[in-house]
């Protein structure tokens, strides 16, 4: 397996590796760094031993909850703390170990720790190897919503270490699989055909075929990253970073209804066999295209369904979402197979077909 980076070419370039083992290439990623501070969840600290063991500096590992719990300003607080108190300086490093809400949470700290210190991710799960870790957003959460505060903070670099994937709970694996889906629907149809020529392999942890994927949608996004840092506002067909948001509308609202219980991805699963609809209904896509939606991602085992009663509920957290960008919704939908744009106002009673839709099929 190749230890090849993928490179970001943003405004502070940096590189991510991906593969079994890879994390032992971590000291050469700490070069004139004395202290070296690890974020990360109880229910991962088993791996600090083998990431910390070669390692000169001195190591501070600061234990935050598991997931969203984290992602608080209280949380950020105690965080501060403990660099203090290890009397963490400008020339010492951050790592966040987990999946993307302590990816998120480290990466904000290491922005404003001394206004920023060098951040290095290692992602462990596939949400946060293929997007959480990897394009630069990092932040917490308010009780009136998620990511409200936070900062675009590049990392040093990001290591994603394939081994750490033998522990993740299945369930987390498909919700990170259907982002690499979705960046073969946007941009990249070898994706499609990938996990098409063999779901079962691509679903198992750590396989050949898994790495290859996370590889091709890593460099999806970078490349939608590169040429987008700070997710300007898209117009049609010129789409920069938004087209990563392609199903995540009607999933931010599924999330929502949902009290954030069900997985992202499996929201975005859902939210992209809606967008699929809403593009065959507008004629833009044919009939092939959407039903390959569904397709794929129940290979994923990922849901494809929503209760038909929830529509104006949804509807109506849609257009709170931040893509709307004024009083229109805006969508995600594609003219072609790897051909995103923006659409605005799509036709209110075309979008409750479509969503009445993807019960039918
Ligand atoms: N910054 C961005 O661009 C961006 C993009 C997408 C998502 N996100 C954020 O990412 C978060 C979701 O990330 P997630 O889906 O990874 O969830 P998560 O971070 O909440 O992790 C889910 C659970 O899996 C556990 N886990 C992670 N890796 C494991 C492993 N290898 N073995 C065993 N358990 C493991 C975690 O500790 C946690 O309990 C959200 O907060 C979301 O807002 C950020
Ligand atoms: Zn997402």
């Amino acid at each position: 397996m190749t230890w090849e980076p993928i490179d970001f070419a943003t405004e502070h370039p940096y590189q991510v590796l991906i593969g079994r083992g890879v994390s032992k290439l971590l000291p050469e990623f700490l070069d004139g760094v004395e202290r070296v501070a690890v974020i990360h969840p109880p229910g991962l600290a088993f791996l600090l031993p083998a990431i910390t063991a070669g390692l000169e500096q001195q190591v501070t590992a600061i234990r935050v909850p598991e997931s969203e719990a984290s992602k608080s300003g209280e949380v950020l607080q105690g965080c501060w703390e403990a660099l203090a108190r290890a009397g963490f300086t400008r020339s010492d490093a951050i790592l966040g170990l987990g999946g993307g809400a302590t990816t998120d949470l480290a990466g904000f700290v290491a922005a404003t720790w001394l206004r920023g210190v060098r951040y290095i991710a290692l992602p462990t799960s596939l949400l946060a190897m293929v997007d959480a870790s990897v394009g630069g957003k990092t932040g917490i959460n308010l009780s009136a919503g998620k990511n409200l505060v936070g900062s675009f903070y590049e990392p040093f670099t990001v290591i994603g270490d394939l081994d750490f994937f033998e522990t993740l709970p299945d369930s987390e694996l498909r919700s990170g699989m259907a982002e690499v889906l979705k960046c073969g629907f946007i941009a990249d149809p070898a994706i499609l055909e990938e996990f098409e020529a063999d779901p079962g392999e691509a679903l198992a942890p750590a396989s050949d075929r898994q790495a290859k994927l996370i590889r091709r949608a890593v460099a999806v996004k970078a490349c939608a990253v590169s040429a987008d840092l700070r997710e300007r506002t898209s117009e049609g067909g010129d789409i920069g970073r938004e087209a990563l948001n392609y199903g995540h509308t009607l999933a931010h609202a599924i999330e929502h209804e949902e009290h954030f219980l069900l997985r992202h991805g499996h929201a975005v699963s859902i939210g992209m066999v809606f967008a699929a609809e809403v593009a065959r209904l507008l004629g833009m896509i044919d009939d092939e295209l959407a039903a390959r939606h569904r397709g794929v991602l129940e290979q994923a085992g990922l849901p494809t369904r929503y209760p038909d009663g929830a529509w104006l509920k949804l509807r109506e957290v849609m257009s709170l979402d931040k893509k709307t960008r004024g009083s229109q919704l805006r969508l995600v939908l594609l003219e072609a197979l790897g051909a995103p744009r923006i659409v605005t106002a799509p036709p209110e009673g075309l979008l409750a077909e479509a969503f009445l839709a993807i019960n039918e099929i």
